[in-house]
């Protein structure tokens, strides 16, 4: 099993970041667009780490600064916390990443009072959709012509619970934790 840690991206993480991005994400997002965004909103973006590779995978390397495998974009908008993106390299998927991610990203929206989570999905895509109602999302409405293509999203909603008083930083996950 790989182990991944999840930790706050910095700005020498972002060409990472948006080459995943561009290359997972249906989306039109220049480079200057999600370094736009991280500026605003740096302290909600997390990446996913490997820490320790899988046995003869022969894909980690130890002094590579980069084995960066996924990320989360969080935002806020309209006084609530809102998940601009995320996605997770092909081959690490189903592995329990972007769950990591994404508890993460709730708790960093905890800890700074937000009870809301909102985020939009493209109405066509069954995986990520599977994952947020997984997660506890609901959907509130559908957004027509959203994407640049035409297509609809779905926008999904979800409530977090109270923060309970100051919270560790989260320790480096192994993954496949609880929700
Ligand atoms: C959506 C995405 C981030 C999920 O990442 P992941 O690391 O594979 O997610 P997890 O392993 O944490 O999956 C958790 C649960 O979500 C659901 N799920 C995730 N991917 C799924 C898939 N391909 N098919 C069915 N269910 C899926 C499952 O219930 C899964 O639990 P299980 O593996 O125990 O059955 C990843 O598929 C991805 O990067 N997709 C492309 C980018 C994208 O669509 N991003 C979201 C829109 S911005």
């Amino acid at each position: 099993m790989i182990k991944v840690e999840i930790r706050k991206a910095s700005e020498g993480d972002l060409p990472s970041i948006v080459k995943i991005w561009q290359r997972n994400i249906k989306t039109l997002n220049t480079f200057s667009d999600i370094a736009r965004l991280y500026r605003y909103f740096s302290r909600y973006f997390f990446i996913a780490v490997i820490k320790e590779p899988e046995p003869n995978s022969g894909e980690y390397d130890k002094d590579k600064i980069d084995n960066i495998i996924g990320f989360v974009a969080g935002a806020l908008r309209d006084g609530h916390g809102h998940v601009s993106g995320l996605a997770v390299e092909r081959r690490y998927r189903r592995k329990g990443v972007g769950s990591s991610l994404l508890r993460r990203l709730y708790e960093e929206f905890r800890n700074e009072g937000f009870e809301r989570v909102t985020l939009e999905v493209r109405m066509s895509n069954k995986d990520a959709i599977r994952l947020y109602e997984d997660h506890g999302f609901k959907p509130a409405f559908i957004i027509h012509g959203y994407y640049a293509d035409g297509e609809d999203a779905i926008l999904y909603e979800k409530r977090l619970s109270r923060a309970m008083g100051v919270q560790e930083p989260a320790p480096a996950y192994t993954t496949r934790a609880p929700r």
